[in-house]
């Protein structure tokens, strides 16, 4: 693995296998899947067991799994174990309402000495590594538990740290401050993963070299842009600004995903899935708006294909 990975973020109905594939390709080192309910994931739901499943090539991934019993998410991440990934990745920072308001996702932040004691139980009960991914404390600043937390997930020997550097109530809104990854990667020796807001391969040199962290996990900037691991990587390991992709790849990628999306779903929930990236990958075609506006209005596959065919032609001509 790169000295300083560039990882994908999980994220819900976005980091699944097909997508993982696309940005592993394109430079990402590690991969994390969406979040896996625990209760889920023991009741044998079909969603949880599509979450897990690793193809052989689908390495290294991370398995996250959330929840709020300790006991539960202890058999769930055994589960999840035998899938094959290469560490269970807790959520401790989805602030969701629905989610972090039973207790799991950022829910862990409102008892730090709690979420401590579950990564505990986890380290000491599976034989994958345990990661945490969790943000900068529940509320205002005053408040801030993250540095402290990092010391003591260490010492629970939790196996690496990603900082989504905002609170919960913040949700997704303001913006992110790298400077407590820094903190927090300051006081410990594990990695510490700095997340949020790194929208550029500009950023992600940035933000590894105001902080002093082991790698950075690039999230809602991959869905539009996957290239991103692609700059990233020639910005970091040569120093080369790569060119942006071309009109013609982003189509080629267009209809790549949207194969393999339909392969892995079916009909019309592999269209669906694929229509959140539409808006980054039409960037810079002359028409876009119109174009997407016809393929966010087309549920199969073959008028998808009809119109990214009929939009390559004017593109050659
Ligand atoms: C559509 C979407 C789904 C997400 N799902 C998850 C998830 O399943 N697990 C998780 O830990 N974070 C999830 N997140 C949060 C991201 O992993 C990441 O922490 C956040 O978007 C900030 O990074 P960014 O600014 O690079 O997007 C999700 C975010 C988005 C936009």
């Amino acid at each position: 693995m790169a000295r300083r990975p560039a990882i994908l973020a999980p994220m819900e109905d976005v980091s699944d296998a097909v997508f993982r594939r696309i940005c592993r390709e394109l430079g990402a080192e590690l991969c994390v899947t969406e979040f896996v309910n625990a209760e889920g994931l023991l009741r044998g739901s079909r969603i949880a067991r599509r979450k897990i499943r690793l193809a052989p090539d689908d390495r290294p991934t991370a398995i996250q799994v959330y929840g709020a019993d300790p006991d539960r998410l202890v058999q769930a991440a055994l589960v999840a174990e035998a899938a094959g990934p290469a560490c269970i990745d807790v959520n401790c920072g989805c602030w969701v309402p629905a989610i972090c308001g039973r207790g799991a996702g950022a829910g862990w932040l409102r008892d730090p000495v709690a979420m401590v004691a579950m990564a505990r139980r986890l380290v000491d009960s599976l034989s994958l590594p345990v990661t945490v991914k969790t943000r900068i404390g529940w509320g205002p600043e005053s408040a801030m538990p993250i540095v402290d937390l990092a010391r003591r997930l260490e010492d629970a020997g939790v196996s690496a740290l990603t900082i989504h550097c905002r609170t919960a109530e913040a949700g997704h809104s303001g913006p992110a401050d790298w400077s407590w990854a820094a903190r927090a990667q300051e006081v410990v020796s594990l990695p510490v993963i700095v997340n949020g807001d790194i929208r550029s391969a500009a950023d992600a040199a940035r933000a590894l070299a105001e902080t002093g962290c082991a790698g950075v996990m690039i999230g809602r900037r991959a869905i539009d842009h996957p290239w991103i691991f692609r700059e990233t990587r020639a910005l970091l390991d040569r120093g080369v600004r790569l060119d942006p992709p071309t009109l013609e790849e982003r189509l080629a990628l267009c209809r790549r995903q949207l194969l393999a999306n339909v392969a892995e779903r079916g009909q019309p929930r592999g269209v669906f899935v694929t229509r959140r990236h539409l808006n980054g990958y039409l960037a810079g075609l002359r028409g876009a708006a119109a174009i997407r506006r016809r393929l966010v209005t087309c549920d199969s596959l073959d008028g998808c294909l009809e119109i990214l065919a009929d939009t390559e032609r004017q593109l050659a001509a």
